[in-house]
């Protein structure tokens, strides 16, 4: 299992930079929170006697202990034993960590990991040091999604679908109960991001474009995972504190960008994005999580307006706010390790997966030096501990708390049941030329497509890993795919089935169903510059139309994070079906495509859309009037068995604007790096990740702007920096092999005072050495010419060369220095050998 730092060097993607944005002003002090912008949430007030308790708490607490009680760490980075010596106010289980680094963990190693975590806290209590217990958190963003055997649910694009809150709540209860079975109080959902630009690829953590449909939905879910607030089943046993995450805006980013930039006006981002909050906190939601992203150019981890006088002024929110990972490191003047501003700010809990111990000590310093008050420490530590306490953690001491270990929960046929309930209610009718559907069980019905028997893309991101990308059936016991649904409905029926992932069959049959869609991603890998559904050799396509020609009845069941230009495909298809990611329970599917052996239908299409389907490649213009907005199908469309469309052949014309079409193979092309690549900044083996228009490394090393000219670079000489591209995991071998080279259009600012290297790097295996291979560069940036654009190629062939092996590559440029130089790039791109640089290796 690679560590944290080098996963996320490898995974990054899709940021942009809005340099020429016009950036609204932001409000002045006199006119904060506007009352008729930011309605009050209420809160369910803590009793008098449980203040009493935090406050003698707090009393009883060293400045050490405090401190502690505001970081999270992640478990690969600490054990146990760690806590009895800081004593930490949270763990977290990252995307990527697992008991004893298995993803494929048993439940009973689950809750004996949770178990030790939870011990240790209390022990050891002191005079200055009272036992308090931590929190356990994990992202159980579609059912308890890490956990090898529980019920996976629908991710929320298809919950938005289902438009049913109550079945939300259901699946919040549901899921509670498998979280807790492993001895853990808090899920990272719901997520209520409002997504205006579904390039973003964290779309499908979203129900809906739609403000209204989420807040209907943000206190349903946390009804659900933390029991009705003003009842007694609230934070009873077998429920989960929630988190409404990302505060705030991560949906409204520029150009759908990861941890991008959402420039609107104040009215905009309380109508849009601020509205499922206060539903949230009305349900009782104690835990905010502030987002990545910035608003008007300001990040929100800093964004003392909206975390403290918005949220925690007008909102009344008296829960905590928890940071996201390792965001602090993004804001000006911070590092991972070190970040008061965000404390300032208003974050009352930082999630520093491996950087906890730093921080704890940097927070220290600050708070004796005075940078930071101590009024503030009590204030987070004091929202904190009232959670804390209204969860109920100091009364059922952990390990032995009656919901934990309750293993029948896990995957239970009850939890089962409502996600095939999910998945039908959530599934949309698109064209059902010559009513093909609903199909006739006692038929002879061919199976097709890459996704018909896979349980992993049925389920995407967040499942076992992080990304979701490594899952085979055998991950997912207890499970179905979306053939083992069809062939049992089939079956039963007396009718006739088969599975042909290339859609060949011997006998024709009367009906073919090809399911196919996105591959699994949670953040970075998803994001896209259009929406163009651009699948591996369109393969499915491909079955489709050779179907349509043998004269064979076709139905699409197309699964994605969001809704996407699949023109061709439909065009292609007698029937579409957008599914979704329907998770666990794949016979959902066959239960609204057939009818039963009796011909009655069993279960009609309900699902509407909760995002409007593109006419183009590219995002539908959600502020327009329908007419202008390029959809095709709006917000609510989505056919049944009553209702007859006659959809005519859509055009296959893309319609992608010269912008967003970069030269093939761009890494960086006018002013922006291409989705899913990203740009990240490094020293000292710490590296962040560009989501402004300018970053600096941790360490000061190398600073970097982007604008409409390029990413113009500046390595200070304090120490080694590197500017890097890094993104997906792709074969540069078979490019190498092509005769490919690495194309580089630059301009050197400021000659280098050190030798220059250019890097490929890549993990399994690593190439030639632990850092990747490097090509010396120095010579050449010494002789440009200063201030003048020059083109490069270097052939890929020569990192072969320098001892690489080039199959996974997933940071494919890189340049590093530990002497001052200046040197901005305006394209970078894998491109075709021209004649003359042939095989001219620097
Ligand atoms: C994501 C959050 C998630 C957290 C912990 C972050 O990268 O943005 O949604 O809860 O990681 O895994
Ligand atoms: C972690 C995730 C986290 C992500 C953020 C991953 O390595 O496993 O939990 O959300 O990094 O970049």
């Amino acid at each position: 299992m690679p560590n944290h730092c080098a996963r996320r060097t490898c995974c990054a993607i899709g940021l942009l930079i809005n340099a020429l944005a016009v950036q609204p002003a932001r409000p002045s002090p006199a006119v904060i929170g506007h009352p008729e912008l930011w309605p009050a949430g209420s809160h369910r007030p803590a009793r008098a006697d449980q203040d009493a308790f935090v406050a003698k708490l707090l009393a009883d607490m060293s400045l050490e202990d405090k401190v502690g009680q505001m970081i999270q760490a992640d478990i690969a980075s600490i054990t146990p034993a760690d806590l009895n010596v800081y004593k930490l106010g949270s763990i977290l289980a990252g995307g990527n960590a697992a008991p004893a680094d298995n993803v494929r963990s048993t439940p009973q190693a689950w809750l004996q990991l949770t178990n030790e975590f939870h011990r240790v806290a209390l022990e050891a209590a002191a005079p200055g040091h009272p036992a308090i217990p931590i929190l356990f958190g994990i992202d159980a963003v579609h059912g308890h999604g890490k956990l090898r055997g529980a019920t996976i649910f629908p991710h929320n694009v298809g919950l938005g679908a289902a438009h049913d809150p109550v079945l939300i709540e259901r699946i919040g209860a549901a899921t509670a109960q498998e979280v807790t079975a492993t001895g853990i109080d808090w899920t990272f959902a719901p997520t209520v991001a409002v997504v205006r630009d579904v390039r973003w690829g964290r779309s499908y953590e979203s129900y809906s474009e739609s403000p209204e449909l989420v807040t209907q939905y943000a206190g349903a879910m946390v009804s659900g995972l933390q029991g009705k607030i003003d009842t007694p089943q609230f934070m009873a046993p077998g429920h989960t504190l929630s988190s409404v995450k990302h505060f705030l805006g991560d949906g409204g980013t520029v150009d759908g960008r990861d941890q991008g930039n959402t420039i609107v006006t104040e009215a905009e981002l309380a109508a849009l994005h601020g509205a499922p909050y206060v539903a949230a906190i009305r349900a009782g939601a104690m835990i905010v999580m502030a987002s990545y992203n910035s608003w008007n150019g300001v990040k929100m981890h800093a964004d003392h307006y909206l975390l403290t006088d918005i949220l925690k002024g007008r909102m009344a929110f008296d829960g905590f706010v928890v940071g996201d990972w390792d965001a602090q490191e993004q804001i000006p003047g911070c590092t991972k390790g070190d970040c008061a501003a965000a404390i300032l700010a208003g974050v009352d809990m930082l999630m520093a997966p491996d950087s906890w111990k730093q921080l704890y000590q940097a927070t220290l310093d600050e708070v004796r030096s005075g940078a930071i008050p101590e009024e503030r420490i009590d204030d987070a530590v004091r929202r904190i501990l009232r959670v804390k306490v209204i969860a109920g953690l100091f009364d059922r001491a952990a390990p032995s708390r009656p919901d934990a270990g309750d293993f029948d929960q896990i995957g239970s046929q009850e939890h089962r049941a409502i996600a095939r309930e999910a998945v039908r209610k959530s599934l949309v009718l698109l064209k059902n030329a010559g009513d093909v559907l609903p199909l006739n069980p006692t038929s002879t019905v061919l199976v097709a497509g890459e996704a018909a028997d896979d349980i992993g893309m049925q389920s995407g991101g967040w499942t076992l890993d992080w990304q979701g990308d490594h899952n085979s059936n055998a991950d997912f016991p207890g499970a179905t795919s979306i053939y083992g649904g069809i062939r049992a409905a089939v079956t039963a029926a007396g009718g006739k089935v088969s599975l042909s992932r290339d859609g060949r069959y011997d006998k024709k049959p009367d009906v073919a169903i090809v399911v196919f869609g996105e591959h699994p991603y949670a953040e970075f890998q998803g994001d896209r510059e259009t929406l163009e559904f651009s699948e591996r050799g369109q393969h499915a396509l491909r079955i489709l139309r050779r179907l349509h020609r043998e004269g064979v009845a076709t139905v699409s069941v197309f699964l994605s994070g969001r809704p996407l230009w699949v023109n061709p495909q439909i065009n292609a298809s007698d029937a579409f079906v957008a599914a979704w990611l329907p998770g666990s329970e794949g016979e959902g599917i066959a239960d609204v495509l057939f009818r039963t052996a009796a011909g009655t239908v069993p279960y009609d299409f309900t699902g509407r859309l909760s995002f409007s389907w593109p006419r183009t490649a590219m995002p539908v213009l959600l502020a327009a009037s329908p007419e202008l907005s390029g959809a095709l199908w709006p917000l609510g469309a989505g056919l049944d068995y009553r209702t007859h469309s006659d959809l005519g052949l859509l055009s296959e014309d893309p319609q992608i604007p010269a912008k967003w079409h970069p030269p093939a193979g761009s890494l960086f092309h006018a002013g922006h790096v291409i989705a899913p690549w990203n740009i990240f900044v490094a020293d000292s083996g710490d590296q962040v990740h560009l989501t402004t228009d300018r970053q600096e490394s941790p360490h000061k090393a190398v600073a970097v702007s982007v604008d409409a000219a390029g990413a113009e670079a500046v390595w200070s000489g304090l120490r080694s920096g590197i500017l890097l591209i890094s993104g997906r995991a792709d074969d540069l071998g078979a490019e190498a092999d092509r005769g490919s080279a690495l194309e580089l259009r630059y301009r050197v600012d400021r000659k280098p005072e050190q030798s220059v290297q250019l890097r490929i790097a890549c993990t399994k295996p690593l190439c030639g050495t632990a850092t990747g291979a490097s090509l010396d560069l120095t010579a050449i940036f010494e002789s440009a010419p200063l201030g003048v654009w020059s083109n490069l190629q270097v052939p890929l062939s020569c990192w072969t060369t320098a001892g690489a092996d080039l199959k996974e590559v997933e940071v494919p440029f890189a340049v590093a220095t530990a002497g001052r130089f200046g040197l901005t790039i305006a394209d970078v791109r894998l491109a075709p050998m021209h004649e003359a640089a042939a095989a001219h290796c620097p």
